[in-house]
C-alpha cells in the first residue's frame, strides 16, 4: 500500500485526477471503477477540466460504478445515477454504452446485483478502483462486518451511513436502507485501486484502513490484502497515522517515488 499525504485537499484531488488521466491517456479503452461521494466530486471536476482543456478524452473507456440505491429510478436526483450524470458523464465525452452503474430500480434488484458482478467480469475486470471511504471504514456500501470475500450484492446500509448520507436528502427517512454494492472481494479483483479520503472526519477511518487490523469491521482494511493501492490523503485525514513520518519520508509531498 502506497500512503501519500498531500498539504491540501486541493493537491490530494488533483494528484487523484491525475492518475485516472493518466491511466486513460496510456490505455483509452481501460475500465475505471468509479465512485461517489463528496469526497471524489472534486476528482470529477479536475476530469471535466482536464477535458474541457482538451488533455483527455473518455470516449473508449468503460466505467463501473461501485454502488447504487434500492428504489430510486435512474431520474431520482439522489441517485448514483444521477449523480454521475450531473458530475461527470453528461460534461465529457463518455459514452452512454460504456457507462454502467447497478439499476437500483430492478424488479429484481438480488438477479440485478448477479448480472452486475458478471458484467465486470465480462468486461474483463476492473483496471482502476477509484475509491472513497465512510467514517465507519465502508467501501462502496460493504459496511462494517461485511465479508471480506463479498461479492456484488444487496447490503442493508448502516444507521451512521444513512445519517451521512441524510444530508442530501430532504429528510432522513427519505435515505433508501438497502443498496446494490459491489462486494469486498469484487473491490480486490480491480488490477489498481486509488482511495482518496479528506477530512478530520475520515481520519480514524484512514487509520484503521491502513494501520489497523484487518478485520470486516473495518472493510477498507482489506485492502492490505490487494498490492497496488494507492491511498491519498490529506494533512487533517492522515492526523491519526502513527507511521506519519515514514509514508511522508517514502513519498514526500505524497510524490511517488524514493526521496
Ligand atoms: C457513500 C458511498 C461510498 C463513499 C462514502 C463516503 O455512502 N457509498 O462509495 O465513499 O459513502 O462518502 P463521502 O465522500 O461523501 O464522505
Amino acid at each position: 500500500m502506497k500512503v501519500l499525504i498531500f498539504d491540501t485537499v486541493t493537491s490530494a484531488v488533483e494528484a487523484v485526477a491525475d492518475r485516472l488521466a493518466g491511466k486513460v491517456a496510456g490505455k483509452p479503452d481501460c475500465v475505471l471503477g468509479l465512485a461517489t461521494g463528496g469526497t471524489v466530486e472534486p476528482v470529477y471536476e479536475a476530469l471535466v477540466a482536464r477535458y474541457e482543456a482538451g488533455r483527455v478524452r473518455f470516449d473508449q473507456t468503460h466505467t463501473f460504478n461501485l454502488d447504487e440505491y434500492v428504489g430510486l429510478e435512474p431520474t431520482h436526483p439522489m441517485s448514483y445515477h444521477s449523480y454521475m450524470a450531473r458530475h461527470l458523464f453528461d460534461r465529457t465525452d463518455f459514452r452512454a454504452c460504456n457507462t454502467h452503474i447497478p439499476h437500483g430500480n430492478a424488479a429484481d434488484p438480488a438477479a440485478e446485483a448477479d448480472h452486475y458482478e458478471r458484467l465486470i467480469k465480462g468486461r474483463g475486470g476492473i483496471d482502476l478502483q477509484l475509491l472513497g471511504v465512510g467514517e465507519n471504514g465502508h467501501i462502496g456500501f460493504n459496511e462494517p462486518t461485511s465479508s471480506l470475500s463479498s461479492v456484488t450484492r444487496l447490503k442493508t446500509l448502516a444507521p451512521e451511513t444513512v445519517r451521512a448520507n441524510s444530508r442530501y436528502f430532504e429528510h432522513q427517512s427519505d435515505v433508501p436502507q438497502v443498496s446494490i454494492t459491489m462486494g469486498i472481494a469484487t473491490i480486490l479483483q480491480a488490477d489498481e485501486i486509488a482511495l482518496l479520503a479528506t477530512g478530520s472526519n475520515k481520519a480514524k477511518a484512514v487509520r484503521d484502513l491502513i494501520e489497523g487490523p484487518l478485520s470486516a469491521m473495518c472493510p477498507a482494511s482489506a485492502l492490505q490484502l490487494h498490492q497496488k493501492t494507492e491511498v491519498y490523503i490529506d494533512a487533517e485525514a492522515a492526523a491519526e497515522l502513527s507511521l506519519r513520518d515514514y509514508y511522508e519520508a517514502v513519498h514526500p509531498g505524497g510524490k511517488i517515488g524514493h526521496p
